[in-house]
């Protein structure tokens, strides 16, 4: 068996990075370059506390796994920006590994602006309960509720986004809308059956159920949020999703992992952001993966949530028609062109 196919089918089924010099070998992305309408600034994250809104903040998690898409969502975001340049990255990682990652991402964007930070896994291990898919309860998956401790005060707004995504528009255009007195902007979907991500046991309950009274809750995808963190902090709302996760541990009230406690803490109060900023599930269903077509309408960002990741589909020569949209932010320098043979 050639070593790089070899290489392949470990990435594929053990998931943990034997080649990690490899799977660290991007293509060195060009120098992005503020237009001339960009106003000229400067963020430090060391002056703490004042606002300057045309910084734009995106914060996306690193790990071994993800790698790939993360890198080629960097990509996709400075290549569709006006002003590249005004764009700060917060990455967060886990202890492991993060060394290698940090490595990998700056030899990838020498001239990128960004922090990294560690999430402590612990903090979130003992709140986890398995959920159908065990992708989705590595505890960096949690980190999105732990924004507002991680990244400092004088962040104000955040773009979350997940690693399985690309950008195709300015983002500058979703970090601009306005929130209103909301502290969560997302794209929703009031068409998903809402009843179905919450148990039996949930809905039973009349306390639980109570959660929603009187609101006009809907499903929100929560791979693309823009987030008032200064409205966060002063709400606590790390806690009260820490309170759901608590409960679920005890109850058995939904069976998605990082999902279920955002909706139950911010759906029917979100800051509807068009659906163009996040045509979600391109990766499938949550258990085969199967290929799904775009939504209607205009795109700005395509999310391949779900089982299937477009890197895996196109390295096994099994691509979905629209793993070829993905493709051209794809970095990854392939093992086999260095080996000997
Ligand atoms: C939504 O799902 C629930 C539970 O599966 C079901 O009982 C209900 O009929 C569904 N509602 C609609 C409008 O489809």
């Amino acid at each position: 068996m050639p070593s790089e196919f070899h290489c392949l089918v470990l990435l594929l089924t053990v998931g943990a990075c034997i080649c990690a010099a490899e799977v660290s070998s991007f293509r060195e992305a060009p120098a992005f370059r503020n237009g001339r309408e960009c106003p000229e600034t400067t963020w430090s994250s060391v002056d703490g506390k004042s606002y300057n809104p045309s910084i734009i903040h995106i914060a996306m998690t690193l790990d071994t796994v993800y790698l790939r898409g993360s890198v080629a969502g960097v990509f996709s975001v400075l290549l569709h920006a006006t002003c590249p340049e005004n764009i700060v990255f917060h990455f967060i990682t886990t202890q492991r590994s993060s060394a290698e990652l940090a490595r990998a991402i700056t030899s990838t964007f020498p001239y990128l602006n960004l922090h990294l930070y560690h999430f402590d896994a612990n903090l979130v291990r003992g709140k986890i309960s398995s959920s159908i898919r065990r992708a989705l309860d590595q505890p960096l998956n949690y980190a999105r509720i732990y924004l507002a401790d991680l990244l400092p005060a004088g962040v104000r707004r955040i773009i979350y986004f997940d690693s399985d995504l690309i950008v195709v528009d300015d983002v500058a255009k979703l970090w601009n809308i306005n929130l209103g007195s909301h502290v969560l902007g997302a794209p929703e979907y009031c068409h998903a059956n809402f009843t179905t991500y919450f148990t039996h046991k949930f809905w039973s309950n009349p306390l639980f159920a109570a959660t929603f009274k009187g609101k006009e809750p809907c499903y929100f995808n929560t791979g693309v949020m823009v987030i008032d963190l200064w409205k966060w902090r002063q709400g606590r709302y790390t806690e009260k999703l820490e309170n759901w996760m608590r409960i679920q541990k005890r109850h058995r009230i939904y069976e998605l992992g990082s999902l279920p406690p955002f909706l139950l803490v911010f759906a029917g109060n979100v800051e509807r952001v068009e659906h163009r900023w996040n045509q979600h599930g391109l990766g499938g269903d949550n258990l085969e993966g199967l290929c799904r077509d775009l939504h209607l309408g205009p795109v700005s960002l395509l999310h391949w949530s779900g089982k299937g990741k477009p890197w895996l589909r196109i390295d096994s020569k099994k691509p979905c028609p629209l793993d070829a949209l993905w493709a051209p932010y794809d970095l990854f320098r392939h093992p086999s062109l260095f080996s000997d043979s």
